[in-house]
């Protein structure tokens, strides 16, 4: 399975910025591998990239996207307006969206939905906040959100459709899950996917793993046999960072 690296700009970045980074991406030779890399800036940085990106072998997509096409929804980005962007991915229900915004698991959902039904690839991202980690309900809050996403979803494959497992207590703190208890709580979503979607779709399912990944813990997460790939936050911002975490990824079939 090609494992797939994103990076999450989050609200950071500018065009000239952006220009710049993909430049050094391509110098280092991010056109040459054979993993995935797709790009998440800001909104208003996606069409002044589109080019830049291509050139250096990289997809773009949106950090968030709204479920319906068009209307009196200001401020929102529609699946159509983010194609005409130049975007090919979006993220739903990252956990700023979900405990800084309020989403509930209905609206990412729809949003996940809509993505994948205009032809837009997706990543949901699902992960326990630490108050429940620290009650013991993992477990029960990512098998929840898994669920509610896949039951009876649309237009998903294999090739449009990836998971990101992202603990929000390991977001932005350097704190990670240990390579074990993230190959441990991979695996128990790919049975909770197969539950849902059966096994063949379940094992060729992508799951990055995402929380403080970074170039010296990348390697040993990358290497897991249930991980493929990560999503990336603050390390994302640097090209040499971003480049190494790339090249951490184990040699692939
Ligand atoms: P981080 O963010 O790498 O800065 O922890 C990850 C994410 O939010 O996707």
């Amino acid at each position: 399975m090609k494992q797939i690296i994103g990076g999450n700009w989050k609200m950071n970045g500018s065009g000239l910025a952006a220009l710049e980074f993909l430049r050094e991406m391509k110098r280092l030779g991010s056109g040459s591998v054979s993993t995935e890399i797709v790009l998440f800036p800001p909104f208003t940085i996606l069409p002044l990239i589109a080019d830049a990106a291509a050139d250096a072998g990289i997809e773009t997509g949106g950090q968030d996207i709204f479920w319906l096409e068009k209307g009196a929804f200001t401020g929102e980005i529609s699946p159509s307006l983010l194609l005409d962007a130049g975007a090919s991915w979006f993220l739903a229900g990252h956990s700023e969206r979900r405990h800084v915004i309020g989403e509930t698991d209905d609206i990412v959902r729809r949003k996940l939905q809509a993505g994948l039904s205009s032809g837009l690839r997706g990543i949901l991202c699902v992960g326990e906040l630490i108050e429940e980690r620290d009650a013991g309900r993992t477990e029960e809050v990512v098998k929840r959100q898994v669920e509610y996403a896949l039951r009876d979803l649309e237009c998903v494959s294999n090739e449009n459709f990836v998971i990101a497992y992202e603990p929000v207590w390991a977001i932005g703190t350097g704190l990670t899950a240990t390579p074990d208890e993230a190959q441990r709580m991979h695996s128990l979503i790919r049975e909770w996917v197969a539950g849902i979607s059966g096994s063949d779709f379940a094992d060729n399912t992508r799951i990055q793993y995402g929380g403080s990944v970074k170039p010296d813990n990348a390697a040993e997460i990358l290497s897991m046999p249930s991980i493929n790939g990560a999503l990336v936050g603050g390390a994302s911002l640097d090209a040499e960072n971003f480049m190494d975490i790339v090249r951490a990824v184990p040699l692939q079939d």
